[in-house]
């Protein structure tokens, strides 16, 4: 792996890996192309420890002329693909937007692919990863036994869908025209640079400002928690050493009730802000209207990652969630920065009929 093109680099957890590569893998190359949606931050990029390795292009996975231009003219071997419209909620506000990203923009690259490495005669040293999400496979039940590489698609969400489609896509490449693909599933990340529309960095901010700490219907839906960081290295364990046409399931094994998470952030609040106005924390839950088709549990079986590529997590979710609080606590710019945008304005606004000022 020399040349390796990042798709959504400027998202979080595209944000998270090429930190993560530039520490570990510091001779290769990364080309970073994100089209900046709302969810896009390229200042996040701003502190790499190596940036003669980096180069960052604007641009559109959509974009077919450019993507195969950027493959060519960069001698890309390996695509860790992120770019996605990632948020479930916004899915369900608008799905349009995720069929042409999450699918045509997959398909695009997928195309762009196999027409460039083939027409090279690049047969061996490439490799196309698709990142995904256990949320393709639906909602299990409390006696449920965890996802696996094996559990049938059952999405639920329009995000969900869209995931699923571009997964079979990915799949399809790979048995109709041989394209070196491996793809992941893995479940709910969190961790430093996450945008504040997802639970936990949504929480962390609403308690520091005061505001409501929204619990959909009755909180008890359960999710499978990964620090973004064990991500980061199960992704570089599966493109040094995973098996081409393979699909891996990644997770936190730490199943907890949305309910649990946000106590636990509370209590790590009360305890970690300084002069804290808003002691106890838990104060502030307020429970609202459930989210339409809202999925009651997910949780991974990692054996395969395990016992083939040796990878499992590392960090618990207390330290994992304290590291993420620091974070955000020593990070009040970017935090500033982000939420005085109008679109995250107009979202909080949107989503929950209460702007930033609790009003
Ligand atoms: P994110 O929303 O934080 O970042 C997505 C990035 O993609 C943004 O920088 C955005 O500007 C970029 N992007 C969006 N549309 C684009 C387009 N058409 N062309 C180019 N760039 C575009 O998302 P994330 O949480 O970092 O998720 C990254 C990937 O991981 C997604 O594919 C998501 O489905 C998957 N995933 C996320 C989680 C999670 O918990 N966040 C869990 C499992 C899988
Ligand atoms: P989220 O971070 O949006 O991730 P996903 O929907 O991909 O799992 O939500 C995590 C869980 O938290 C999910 O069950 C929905 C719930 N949730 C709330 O209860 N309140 C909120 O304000 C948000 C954003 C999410």
């Amino acid at each position: 792996m020399k040349n390796l093109l990042v798709t959504g680099g400027a998202g979080f957890i595209g944000t998270n890996f090429i930190y993560y590569v530039q520490r570990h893998y510091p001779h290769i190359n990364i080309l970073n192309l994100d089209a900046l949606t709302y969810a896009g931050n390229p200042d996040n990029l701003s502190n790499l420890p190596n940036p003669d390795h980096y180069h960052f292009i604007q641009g559109d996975i959509r974009d077919a002329a450019l993507i195969e231009k950027i493959l060519l003219e960069y001698q890309i071997d390996t695509i860790v693909h992120f770019a996605a419209e990632s948020h479930v909620d916004r899915s369900i506000a608008d799905p349009a937007p995720f069929i042409s990203t999450n699918v045509m923009g997959t398909c695009n690259l997928l195309e762009a692919a196999r027409k460039t490495w083939k027409s090279n005669d690049k047969t061996g040293g490439v490799k196309f990863h698709h990142i995904s999400t256990d949320e393709v496979f639906g909602s299990l039940s409390p006696n449920d036994r965890p996802f696996s590489e094996m559990t049938p698609y059952n999405p639920n969400s329009p995000y969900a869908a869209s995931k699923a489609a571009s997964d079979h896509f990915v799949r399809a490449y790979y048995r109709t025209y041989g394209l070196p693909v491996t793809i992941s599933n893995c479940s709910n990340n969190y961790g430093p640079f996450q945008y504040p529309e997802k639970l936990i960095p949504l929480i962390i901010i609403n308690a520091l400002n005061g505001k409501p700490l929204p619990i959909y219907g009755d909180g008890k839906q359960i999710r499978d928690w990964l620090f973004v960081i064990d991500h980061c290295e199960a992704i570089m364990e599966i493109l040094i050493h995973g098996q081409t046409g393979e699909t891996y399931c990644i997770g936190g094994n730490t199943q907890i009730t949305n309910l649990e998470m946000v106590e636990i952030i509370c209590s790590l609040l009360d305890e970690k802000v300084p002069t804290p106005k808003y002691r106890p924390h838990k104060n502030l839950i307020h429970f609202v209207p459930d989210r339409p088709g809202h999925d009651r549990r997910y949780a991974i079986n990692t054996n395969k990652i395990k016992n083939t590529l040796g990878w499992q997590p590392s960090k618990d979710i207390i330290s994992g969630l304290s590291q993420t609080i620091d974070w955000y606590l020593e990070h009040q710019e970017w935090v500033s920065t982000t939420l005085h945008k109008n679109n995250y304005q107009m979202w909080i606004q949107y989503q929950y009929g209460f702007n930033q000022d609790g009003e």
